[in-house]
């Protein structure tokens, strides 16, 4: 299939999350156009099992792949740590892979670190992914992981603020007890709460700016590749796919993000 720095980058999550990965992606390289597909009428990915979120995310990534994109951004943690081995082996020599994790880890930010904590989805806890890796390049650190499986969901949803707030600080108030130093937020719709969870440890627990670290990445690689997009793409309007009806809170995180020039689609997919 012929690409070009002019084809689009594909970014996919179960919903809103990757949204945050497609804003740093417009700040870092402006001239980039890309499709998004938020999932999200089987959101949330962190309550589902392993075979799930590779099935789900297979169809994902081959109707992005057909859309003769450049590059697929994995922009969900519980899709990278359950999924990206079998992404990988169908399609890494025929389009370019990125996630949120690989980026973040390999960035040696925890090596000052002593003892860190992990807040991620159900499945991304389960699938051990992170701590592997993490063990891999820092031998010394301690850490502590939990599980936060109502946080993502909520969020989805746009809930009001209190109540989100009221769910951050029943998971965090535990950490705040483990004297961690650096706080992994390891699920992409959490980076909408960075600075409620900042506020929380009062500027005393360092948070990870993963977007930028993640979009450095990927800039990094396209342009190696020859496929950065130099020129503006003025013609070339984002397009945002959701499974089934747009749900709108999706469409209002879309629309404050990147304005009103941007389409807004649906793409249902036989699950089956
Ligand atoms: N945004 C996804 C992640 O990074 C998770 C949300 C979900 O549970 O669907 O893990």
């Amino acid at each position: 299939m012929k690409i070009n720095s002019l084809s689009p980058i594909g970014i996919f999550d179960s919903g809103i999350g990757g949204l945050i990965i497609a804003k740093e992606i417009k700040i870092q390289m402006p001239n980039e156009y890309f499709i998004y597909f938020g999932d999200t009428i089987n959101m949330p990915y962190g309550d589902k099992s392993k075979n799930f979120i590779i099935d789900h995310s297979m169809k994902i990534v081959s109707f992005l792949y057909k859309k003769k994109c450049k590059a697929l951004v994995i922009a969900c943690n519980s899709i990278a740590s359950n999924a990206l081995d079998v992404i990988k082996e169908k399609f890494h020599k025929k389009i370019l892979i990125f996630n949120v994790i690989d980026p973040v880890i390999k960035n040696n930010i925890f090596l000052s670190s002593k003892r860190i904590g992990i807040i991620a989805t159900p499945a991304t806890i389960r699938s051990n992914f992170y701590i592997e890796k993490i063990k891999k390049y820092y031998h010394h650190l301690d850490i502590i992981k939990i599980s936060t499986s109502l946080l993502a969901p909520i969020i989805e949803k746009g809930d009001n603020i209190e109540k989100i707030n009221n769910v951050i600080k029943y998971y965090l108030n535990f950490l705040q007890l483990k004297s961690i130093d650096r706080l992994l937020l390891a699920c992409t719709h959490y980076l909408f709460f960075k600075q409620e969870i900042e506020n929380f440890f009062h500027g005393k627990v360092h948070l990870i700016d993963i977007q930028k670290i993640v979009v450095q990445e990927i800039k990094k690689q396209l342009n190696k590749k020859k496929l950065l997009c130099i020129y503006p793409n003025y013609n070339k309007i984002p397009i945002f796919y959701t499974s089934s009806y747009i749900p709108s809170f999706f469409e209002k995180k879309v629309r404050t993000l990147f304005g009103k020039n941007v389409f807004i689609k649906t793409h249902s997919f036989n699950w089956i």
